[in-house]
């Protein structure tokens, strides 16, 4: 058994990796490593979490001690980082820890790592998983490629861009066995619904106010999140050592639009007369800061990978809305207590 370090598997897109790595590779233990912030959800993995080869550990990469010993503990020869901290909007309002998790916690596995693996170093990987927003923001042309100039320009992109940089110095200084990938916005099941479409899709059902920031005109590049897991899967398995590769399915839309989209396919989904669900649109104050455009040239992991997005973002999007409107309970939990404080202090006279 290879023990396989995942961190932030309770999050988003991380339960998506541990349950594909769970159930495509009996031969791994995958440990899943996770502080449980309000963004990590243990019945994100319900499904698998009885697994043989699951194991669970409630811990924080900024706590270095307890992570040295785990590597101590486990020898892992893989590492996935997902952990961090991931919405803009709280980077916005609270910077700092932004800049404790994405920059130190990483400094920490990183050294964890080197240190466990002085001896030798073959067939490791330390895969970090970022973002395109490390590379800050498009007019209306272009894309961004594997080596487009890094230009962060929120708190949250700012933290990721300085542990891309970081993880690459380590690959660079130390021989650090490193893979980077650069996603675009995922979308899909189990998204804590701060980010637009968890938040639009729970707000059309409760026939709740659809806040849009400025007047809707931002474009984001959508990827189905299980097609992210594969993504992930591929570079981990095939991609080349201190490689980076670009994550995106050309998928852009104005923020306007997919929740246009949105409304109209959930007012047909939950039987209400068409343009119910737009009358909601309400406009609010934009986001400090907030970039235009993001859009991901996916050429490299195509060509080098054969990777490619398994369906078409209708086919994700049913998908994704049939998720959330039958697992009531799932967004309920998550939606009482510590969350409607959130909404008032972000929602509330904006
Ligand atoms: P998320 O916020 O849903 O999950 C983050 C997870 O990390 C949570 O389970 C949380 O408990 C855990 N975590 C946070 N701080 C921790 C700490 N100090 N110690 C241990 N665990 C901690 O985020 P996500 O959307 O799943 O994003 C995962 C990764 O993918 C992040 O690194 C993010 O930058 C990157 N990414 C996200 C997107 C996107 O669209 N969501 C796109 C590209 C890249
Ligand atoms: P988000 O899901 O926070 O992802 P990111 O900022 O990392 O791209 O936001 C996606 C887009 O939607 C972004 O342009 C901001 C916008 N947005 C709104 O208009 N209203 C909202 O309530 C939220 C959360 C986001």
């Amino acid at each position: 058994m290879k023990n396989i370090l995942i961190t932030g598997g309770s999050g988003f897109i991380g339960s998506h990796v541990v349950r594909l790595f769970i159930n495509k590779y009996p031969n791994y233990n995958i440990v899943n490593l996770d502080k449980l912030t309000y963004a990590g959800n243990p019945e994100n993995l319900t499904d698998v979490e009885d697994a043989a080869n699951y194991t669970f550990v409630k811990a924080d990469i900024n706590d270095d001690k307890v992570i040295f010993e785990l590597f101590e503990k486990y020898k892992f020869e893989g590492v996935i980082h997902l952990a961090a901290e991931s919405h803009v909007d709280r980077s916005i309002s609270n910077p700092k820890q932004f800049i404790t998790t994405n920059i130190v916690g990483t400094l920490n596995l990183l050294n964890a790592a080197k240190d466990c693996w002085k001896d030798n170093m073959d067939g490791k990987i330390f895969y970090h998983i970022s973002t395109d927003e490390v590379y800050g923001s498009l007019g209306a042309d272009g894309y961004f490629y594997e080596d487009t100039p890094y230009d962060p320009r929120s708190p949250y992109s700012a933290s990721k861009a300085s542990s891309d940089h970081i993880v690459r110095a380590y690959n660079h200084t130390y021989g650090m066995p490193v893979k980077i990938s650069n996603c675009s916005n995922n979308y899909g099941s189990h998204q804590f619904p701060e980010k637009l479409l968890p938040l639009m899709i729970n707000n059309i059902k409760n026939s709740k106010p659809l806040p849009i920031y400025g007047e809707g005109v931002n474009v984001r590049d959508w990827l189905w999140v299980v097609d992210h897991a594969r993504a992930i899967d591929d570079v981990f398995h095939k991609g080349r050592v201190g490689e980076t590769y670009n994550i995106g399915g050309y998928n852009e839309w104005k923020n306007i639009d997919i929740v246009h989209l949105l409304c109209d396919t959930m007012d047909d989904k939950l039987g209400r007369e068409k343009g119910t669900s737009r009358g909601l649109i309400t406009f609010v104050k934009d986001r400090a800061g907030h970039d235009m455009r993001y859009a991901i040239d996916a050429t490299k992991i195509k060509e080098e990978l054969g990777w490619e997005p398994s369906v078409t973002f209708e086919q994700g999007m049913n998908k994704t809305i049939d998720w959330y409107l039958a697992n009531e309970a799932w967004m309920e939990n998550i939606t009482s207590g510590a969350y409607l404080d959130y909404y008032k202090n972000q929602y509330i006279n904006r």
